[in-house]
């Protein structure tokens, strides 16, 4: 298996938005949801591809490169690929990135409910760092969680 992550592109918009459907079957964004936030200068898309199947999207997420701090908005990795560590592979490879970019600190909100999501943050690291009530439509709270990140230098 070999995998490659690409910058997000409006070219792959349609593909990612239908691994948006699968991944977020509830509450999954719209088409132009995506393509408002990627027009964003700050927001940068990267999506994870299997090179041996033709490129197929594996895994995606969004987030705000903004000076020394990022803001994770979303990542998911299609449900047949998970608990491969490919999550792993790819979270972890935006953090080096921000660290080579002087990024000192990530944030994120996650639903309380979300526990493989709060496991997997945790995994790298980040804490809580407080908690939004009732931050999303149905009312239920969102965690804040932060990593503290050093320089590669
Ligand atoms: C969260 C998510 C991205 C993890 O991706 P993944 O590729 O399955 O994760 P990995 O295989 O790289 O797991 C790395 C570590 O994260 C933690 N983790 C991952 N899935 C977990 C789960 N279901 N329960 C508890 N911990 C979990 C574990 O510590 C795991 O290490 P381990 O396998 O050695 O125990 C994936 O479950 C997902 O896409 N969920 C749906 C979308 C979502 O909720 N995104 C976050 C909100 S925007």
């Amino acid at each position: 298996m070999e995998y490659r992550i690409v910058k997000m592109e409006a070219c792959h918009l349609e593909e990612v938005h239908n691994a948006e459907l699968e991944c977020f079957p509830e509450e999954a964004w719209s088409f132009k949801d995506f393509d408002d936030l990627l027009k964003i200068d700050a927001v940068k898309g990267y999506i994870l591809v299997d090179s041996e199947k033709n490129g197929e999207i594996v895994a995606y997420m969004m987030a705000y490169e903004v000076v020394d701090e990022a803001e994770l908005i979303n990542i998911a990795v299609l449900p047949k690929h998970r608990r491969k560590k490919l999550g792993n592979y790819f979270l972890n490879s935006w953090l080096k990135h921000l660290q080579e970019i002087e990024t000192v600190a990530v944030f994120l909100d996650v639903r309380e409910s979300n526990t493989p999501a709060i496991g997997f943050y945790k995994s790298f690291g980040f804490e809580l760092l407080g908690i939004r009530r009732n931050y999303y439509s149905d009312g239920e709270d969102a965690l804040v969680m932060k990593l503290d990140l050093e320089s590669t230098e």
